[in-house]
């Protein structure tokens, strides 16, 4: 896994209920949230952002290796090189969970640093299934 982009789209609904129990409520409505970013996820080289933890014994430890879960704290940015400006980190885990080494199960924190989200977290989870053209990772909640 070397750089993956990600389009989130956040819808934040508001509680629906009925007038006469939560009459505040009522005005609010559904907003959306577009972010577009990459995800620079390094785990050879000199700058390694995700590193190999814990795999099956006597087995090699890669990202295409069954079982083989890495800690990671990578670059999130804007735009696609590296070298641009850094919105947040990805921090979190991922173990290759699919026998033929296909699939990566992602539990990270995303955590924005730039100055319109800053603090903002959001937690993502789900199958990375490496060789589709378009993954789809579920967020599972937020904070800020
Ligand atoms: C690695 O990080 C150092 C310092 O953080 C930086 O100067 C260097 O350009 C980076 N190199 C690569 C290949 O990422
Ligand atoms: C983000 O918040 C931290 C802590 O409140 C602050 O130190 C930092 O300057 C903020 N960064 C930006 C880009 O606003």
């Amino acid at each position: 896994m070397l750089l993956s982009s990600f389009i989130i789209l956040v819808g934040l609904a508001a509680a629906t209920s009925s007038e006469a129990v939560a009459p505040k409520y009522k005005s609010q409505s559904l907003k959306e949230t577009n972010i577009v970013f990459y995800m620079h996820d390094l785990s050879t080289g000199h700058n390694i952002t995700a590193h190999a933890i814990a795999g099956v014994p006597q087995s090699k430890w890669w990202t295409l290796g069954f079982g083989t879960a890495f800690a990671c704290d990578d670059k999130l940015t804007g735009a696609y090189h590296w070298k641009s400006n850094q919105i947040g980190r990805a921090q979190g885990i991922y173990v290759n969970s699919a026998l033929d080494g296909s699939d990566a199960h992602l539990l990270m924190s995303l955590v924005f640093t730039n100055k319109e989200f800053n603090g903002s977290t959001l937690e993502i989870q789900g199958a990375d299934r490496f060789y589709q053209k378009y993954r789809e990772v579920s967020v599972v909640s937020g904070t800020g």
